[in-house]
C-alpha cells in the first residue's frame, strides 16, 4: 500500500512537472493560418483593437482552426487581411509588422487611432494598403514610400485621418 501510494504520488508529481511544458506558449493555429509569425501577429491585432467587441468577431475559443471572416492564409502564412468597417477600436500593433508576406490591407472606416507603426514597412509586397477613415495621427512614417514597392497596380490610402506627411493624397 506504500509503495503504491509512493508510486501515485511520484506520477502526480511527474504530472506537475510535465503539465506546464505540454501548454502552447501562443496558439497553434488561428484563421486557418499555421504558422507562429501569422497566429501571434493576428492575435495581436485580435486583442489591440477590441476584437470581442467587433462585429462579426473571429472564434478565438474553437480549437478547429476555422477561417477568419477577413483573412486570407496561404500555405499557413496571411497574405490578405480585410476588415473595414468591422468596428476596430484601438492601434495597430507594431509586431503586425511579422506578416511578411501580406499584400493586402485594409482597415478602413473603423475606430483606429494612434500612430502608423513604421515597423509595417517592412511589408515589401504590399500592394493594397488602406487605413482611411480612421482617427490615426502623427506623420506618415517615410519608410513606408522608401522601401514598399512602386508598382504601378499599388494602392495606398490614408485620407480621413489626422495624419501629416508628403505621401498623403486627400
Ligand atoms: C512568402 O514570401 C516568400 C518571399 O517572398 C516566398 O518565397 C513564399 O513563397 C511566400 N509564401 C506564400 C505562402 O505566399
Ligand atoms: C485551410 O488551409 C488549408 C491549407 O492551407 C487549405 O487547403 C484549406 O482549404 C483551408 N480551409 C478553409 C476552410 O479555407
Ligand atoms: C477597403 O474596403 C472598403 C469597404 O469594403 C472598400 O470600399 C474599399 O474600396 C477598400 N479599399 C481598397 C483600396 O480596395
Ligand atoms: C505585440 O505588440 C503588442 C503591443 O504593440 C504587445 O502588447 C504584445 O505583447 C506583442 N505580442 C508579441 C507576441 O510580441
Ligand atoms: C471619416 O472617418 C470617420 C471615422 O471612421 C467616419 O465616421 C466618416 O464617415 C468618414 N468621413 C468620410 C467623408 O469618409
Ligand atoms: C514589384 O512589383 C512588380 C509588379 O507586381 C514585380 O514585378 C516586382 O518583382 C516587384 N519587386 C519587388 C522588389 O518585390
Amino acid at each position: 500500500m506504500r509503495i503504491a501510494t509512493n508510486i501515485l504520488f511520484g506520477v502526480l508529481l511527474l504530472l506537475l512537472l510535465v503539465a506546464p511544458l505540454n501548454l502552447p506558449q501562443s496558439v497553434q493555429a488561428l484563421c486557418n493560418c499555421t504558422t507562429p509569425a501569422s497566429t501571434v501577429a493576428l492575435q495581436a491585432l485580435y486583442d489591440s483593437t477590441g476584437g470581442v467587441m467587433w462585429s462579426d468577431p473571429w472564434d478565438m475559443t474553437s480549437d478547429d482552426n476555422l477561417p477568419c471572416l477577413g483573412v486570407t492564409c496561404d500555405e499557413g502564412v496571411v497574405v490578405s487581411i480585410d476588415l473595414s468597417n468591422r468596428g476596430l477600436a484601438g492601434t495597430l500593433p507594431s509586431n503586425l509588422s511579422s506578416l511578411s508576406n501580406i499584400s493586402k490591407f485594409n482597415v478602413s472606416s473603423n475606430n483606429i487611432h494612434g500612430t502608423l507603426p513604421r515597423e509595417l514597412a517592412s511589408w515589401s509586397l504590399m500592394e493594397m494598403f488602406d487605413v482611411s477613415s480612421n482617427h490615426l495621427s502623427g506623420t506618415l512614417p517615410a519608410e513606408y514610400g522608401l522601401h514598399w514597392n512602386h508598382s504601378a497596380s499599388k494602392q495606398m490610402y490614408f485620407h480621413n485621418n489626422s495624419i501629416t506627411g508628403t505621401h498623403v493624397t486627400a
